[in-house]
């Protein structure tokens, strides 16, 4: 049940209840596409930097370990030993990512495992069981996602194939839901709003969609090759097309300045790769700009990697020391670096909801994008 608490603008402050808990949102979920963040984060680092909603992946799940052996181990909570809100995406987006190694027919998508070239078959009713035996807080509905540069037809029949592939993604989840040996028979369905940059074809399709009294529901196809005007644009013509009461997730996005532009426009729900493969890679957020720790001025930088942060890197280390792990290879370096990035976005998550809170997130919002763009590298 999603509850509003809050409205400044079209910004959003609100409360989603799941049975694995509440989501205080505006809420960045951490993507943790293997059941596990990439970076050896573990459940317990989850607890430790604020992670509210841990974000899972169907299609890959399913390659390996296997969705029936998770369920046979009493579902993914269990698994990864993992008690709060867990999101897993549908399969949908591997669509896009893997396209050189899949089919798409109106049946469902023939992929090659990315793993052994073993052919798998994931159609809505597939992509919805193996989600049923992970048994997510919330399931996302099996779309595909198409590239943004797609032109107009391919694109309106794309979306239109996946209305129809949402319709059965609702009826096996109804099905499932009640069905004896199910995990979690209160598992949530989300929508998925599709339609590339064509905003009548997205305005369509959210029209259409709001009708099935789903739980929630996403705009995908976004940042993925289109300018991030395109993408304001898009969010802004969409949202008033769905429905007012329930949340509405923006898939893969963004930059911390993407979140702060799309929380102005209504936006509850992100997940982005961003904050961990950055930190993988050194390549690390603060309130002063962005900070690449391969840089050889911080050779003898005693300092944290940003003063006053509490996250476990920064309450210890320093940057001299992290800089010294990342080129040493160290696997503690990326560690640190993943936890920093990880709680700075979900501190930013805090802020945003602070300030909405306080009826202050205009001048917050304000003040935020002009520390982001400092130049500190
Ligand atoms: N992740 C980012 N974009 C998308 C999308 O369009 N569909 C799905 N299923 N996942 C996504
Ligand atoms: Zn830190």
């Amino acid at each position: 049940m999603f509850r509003l608490l809050k409205q400044e603008g079209r910004a959003k402050r609100g409360e989603f209840t799941t049975v694995h808990g509440v989501i205080q949102t505006p809420v960045f979920m951490n993507v943790g596409t293997a059941a596990a963040i990439k970076g050896a984060v573990s459940t317990e680092d989850l607890e430790q930097i604020h992670t509210q909603v841990e974000l899972s992946n169907t299609y890959h799940l399913h390659v390996r370990p296997g969705d029936k052996i998770i369920k046979q181990l009493g579902g993914l909570h269990k698994f990864m030993s993992w008690n709060k809100p867990i999101l897993t995406d549908s399969g949908g987006f591997q669509v896009f990512s893997l396209a050189g190694l899949r089919k798409i027919k109106e049946e469902g998508v023939y992929f090659h495992s990315h793993i052994d070239g073993r052919k798998i078959f994931m159609g809505p009713e597939e992509s919805i069981q193996i989600q049923s035996n992970l048994a997510s807080t919330i399931a996302m509905a099996f779309d595909e996602c198409a590239p943004s540069l797609a032109d107009r037809a391919y694109v309106q029949a794309s979306v239109e194939r996946t209305s129809r592939w949402l319709k059965r993604c609702k009826m096996e989840m109804d099905r499932l839901n009640g069905l004896e040996d199910t995990i979690n028979p209160n598992q949530l369905l989300f929508g998925i709003n599709q339609g590339a940059i064509y905003a009548d074809i997205r305005i369509e399709h959210a029209k259409q969609i709001a009708q099935l009294g789903l739980d929630g529901y996403a705009i995908g196809g976004l940042a993925v090759g289109e300018s991030h005007e395109e993408m304001y644009h898009i969010i802004e013509e969409t949202l008033p097309f769905l429905p007012k009461d329930k949340p509405v997730y923006l898939m893969g996005v963004g930059t911390p300045a993407n979140i702060l532009e799309a929380v102005e426009r209504g936006i509850d729900f992100f997940d982005c790769v961003y904050p961990s493969r950055n930190g993988r890679h050194g390549h690390l957020y603060t309130n002063h700009g962005k900070l690449n720790l391969f840089n050889a001025k911080y050779e003898l930088d005693e300092r944290p990697i940003e003063e006053g942060c509490n996250c476990p890197a920064c309450r210890r280390y320093s940057r001299a020391y992290i800089r010294h792990l990342l080129k040493a290879k160290e696997m503690l370096g990326m560690r640190l670096c993943v936890l920093h990035n990880l709680y700075f976005y979900n501190t930013l998550m805090e802020e945003i909801r602070s300030a909405l809170d306080a009826g202050e997130f205009a001048a917050y919002k304000r003040r935020k994008l002009a520390l982001l763009s400092m130049g500190q590298e």
